[in-house]
């Protein structure tokens, strides 16, 4: 089988040392000659990258390894960019989530106006990241899943349409393990869905077995109980996932809250952030968010080991994890490699996949992902509920790109203003203020 070379973009994230662990576990289906760490932060990608030298030392000696802030170095000679870097890293995004709630309107990494903001930092990171690729490795695809997907896929759709690039998320993957799980299944795998919506914004239609057996009316009993959280047998059988912390628990249990709006259909997590936008926002402490959460947790956590690692110079006992929920990076290599024609929720222009929905949108739906790139699949009429919200998010996420690439002020505002998050042109315009001050070092000047 060929061996592959990959370069992980954002070498210094908190995610980079799962996902070599999970690279490493399967070498089998996914073998690999090289992988090259790329960041803008030497000083940062030196912490994950020694440690992970380390540990591919020990499990891999073959792969060659190499970790470097010069493009050129880490884009020549590749097959795959996997892109998930974070333009003004969780300092910015505790502002992104602080601004807003000044101002008592969500605060959150990918929605509202902190969505907004990380997306006028995203969209410059993410094409740059794209040149890069194009300029040293011309035949490479992108795997990206930087944040917010939604405005970066549009700013990809707009600015470089012609770009192999793939965008995807993993929050649906999160919840149809956790849907697997109270089905009793052995994997999400053993699924086939229906789904569309918008990146973060989107509903389950369906859901068979692989013998075509409907596993809706098991799966709305459970929603309408627990929501995605597990029913009191699940708890004692439940494994470790990427969203296991106390904040994530709360979110996959109050999607009951929201459920019943819309029965015929499971929601996505994050429109809670939409639907219970008031409570969100009392509930959340103005001076501790997420960004905290993470930077206290995650941040600590994934460092500290790595640093143990370099000091001992062994791996030996250390808690970092292989991240089997990442393994859908390789499936996404592999189906371009080898032409697998695996059906996976991506994030594609619509071009008539919903039907009745704008078809130049960034729509996420179940694509069949081959060497050719991604054929989405019909997902036929929407109701006119759903139909409502996305209009108005979409051109939420278009106005965005279009405010980065003409630079425009009026552009952004209305962006922010038409977010269903935000009450009126005013607090919009408030937060807008704050955001450029804020953002200066990063977004483009607007006029
Ligand atoms: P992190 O801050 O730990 O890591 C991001 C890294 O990107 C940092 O080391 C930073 O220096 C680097 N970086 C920033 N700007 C860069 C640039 N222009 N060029 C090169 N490198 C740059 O963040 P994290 O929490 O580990 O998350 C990483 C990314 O993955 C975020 O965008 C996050 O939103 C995203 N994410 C996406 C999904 C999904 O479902 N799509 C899931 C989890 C995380
Ligand atoms: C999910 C989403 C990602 C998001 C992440 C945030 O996985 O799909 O898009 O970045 O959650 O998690 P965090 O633990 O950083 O708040
Ligand atoms: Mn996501």
């Amino acid at each position: 089988m060929k061996k592959f070379s990959v370069c992980i973009a954002g070498g210094g994230s908190t995610f980079t040392p799962g996902i070599v662990l999970m690279l490493l576990d399967n070498l089998d289906k996914f073998p690999i000659r090289t992988i090259k760490f790329y960041d803008n932060d030497g000083e940062r990608q030196k912490v994950i990258a020694d440690a992970c030298e380390i540990m591919l030392k020990e499990q891999a000696p073959d792969i060659d390894f190499v970790a470097s802030t010069d493009p050129e170095i880490a884009f020549t000679d590749i097959d795959f960019v996997m892109a998930h870097i974070r333009v003004g890293k969780y300092a910015m995004r505790e502002k992104d989530e602080k601004i807003p709630l000044k101002y008592g309107v969500v605060g959150q990494e990918t929605c509202g106006p902190g969505g907004i903001a990380y997306g006028m930092r995203s969209i410059g990171g993410v094409l740059e990241l794209i040149e890069f690729m194009e300029k040293y490795s011309p035949n490479a695809w992108m795997l990206n899943y930087s944040n917010p997907a939604a405005i970066v896929a549009e700013a990809c759709r707009l600015l470089k349409p012609d770009s192999k690039v793939i965008n995807i998320c993993d929050m649906p993957i999160g919840i149809e393990e956790r849907m697997a799980q109270g089905l009793g299944l052995k994997s999400r795998k053993d699924m086939v869905v229906r789904y569309f919506g918008l990146n973060h914004f989107g509903w389950w239609t369906d859901i068979r077995d692989k013998d075509g057996n409907d596993l809706m009316p098991r799966l709305k009993e459970h929603v309408a109980k627990y929501g995605y959280g597990p029913s009191p047998e699940m708890l004692e059988a439940a494994g470790e996932s990427q969203h296991d912390d106390e904040s994530w628990k709360h979110t996959f249990g109050v999607v009951k809250e929201f459920y019943p709006l819309s029965p015929d259909m499971l929601p996505n997590t994050y429109l809670k952030y939409y639907f219970m936008a008031d409570e969100v926002v009392a509930h959340t402490d103005p001076s501790y968010t997420r960004a905290n959460m993470v930077m206290d947790g995650r941040e600590k956590h994934v460092f500290g080991e790595c640093q143990k690692i370099v000091e001992k110079g062994n791996s030996e006992g250390t808690t970092l994890e292989i991240d089997e929920h990442a393994s859908y990076i390789v499936d996404l290599a592999r189906a371009i490699a080898h032409n697998t024609n695996e059906r996976m929720l991506l994030i594609v222009e619509n071009k008539g996949a919903i039907a009745n929905f704008e078809p130049t949108a960034m729509v996420e739906v179940p694509c069949i992902l081959g060497s050719n790139g991604a054929e989405p699949i019909t997902q036929g009429e929407i109701p006119r509920f759903q139909k409502g919200l996305m209009e108005q998010q979409v051109a939420v996420e278009k106005l965005v790109a279009e405010a980065w690439s003409e630079k425009s002020y009026t552009k952004l505002w209305q962006a922010i203003t038409l977010s269903k998050t935000v009450p009126s042109a005013k607090v919009a315009k408030q937060i807008l203020d704050d955001l450029i001050e804020a953002n200066k070092d990063f977004w483009p000047e607007l006029g």
